[in-house]
């Protein structure tokens, strides 16, 4: 039985609060919920977590290394600033999904850049919450066709 991790960072916890133009009306508990079904239907399960704390979010990256398959990861407004997030990724071998429920690119020029990207396997970014169940389905698939190759 695979694992896989979803961290939400900083201000997720407001979701469903949180300017809904933006964001939706969806809390962080409704993509909990979404995911784990996705990922219980394949064997799979979810360990969730929010923090709107850097060193906290950084602890359970190190802490998620050679225990889970993957990590879906929001890192909220950290994905612009946190260069020691970025470190923190790299020094795991599990890979990490990069995920942002609003088009980043659409938005202010200082939601452009993003210093986690580059260690990430990948980002979805701009399809809402969905974007969470995309990197879930990823993951399936991904993490099923290593095991292939090694046997
Ligand atoms: C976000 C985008 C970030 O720029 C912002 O700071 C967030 C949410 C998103 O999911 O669209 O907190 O990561």
């Amino acid at each position: 039985m695979g694992k896989i991790l979803l961290l939400n960072g900083p201000n997720l916890n407001r979701l469903g609060k949180r300017e809904p133009d933006i964001y939706g009306h969806e809390t962080v508990e409704d993509i909990v919920r979404m995911v784990e079904k996705t990922l219980s239907g394949n064997n799979y399960s979810l360990i969730a977590k929010q923090s709107n704390h850097e060193g906290q979010l950084i602890d359970w990256i190190h802490e998620a290394d050679d225990v889970v398959d993957g990590i879906i990861f929001n890192p909220g407004a950290y994905t612009h600033t946190s260069i020691a997030l970025r470190d923190a990724i790299s020094s795991i071998n599990v890979p990490v999904i990069e995920v942002h429920i609003s088009n980043v690119h659409a938005r202010e020029e200082f939601r452009h850049h993003s210093l986690l990207a580059p260690v990430c396997l990948g980002q979805i970014v701009g399809l809402g919450i969905h974007g969470y169940q995309l990197a879930a389905n990823y993951f399936l698939e991904f993490i099923e066709a290593g095991r292939e190759e090694v046997e």
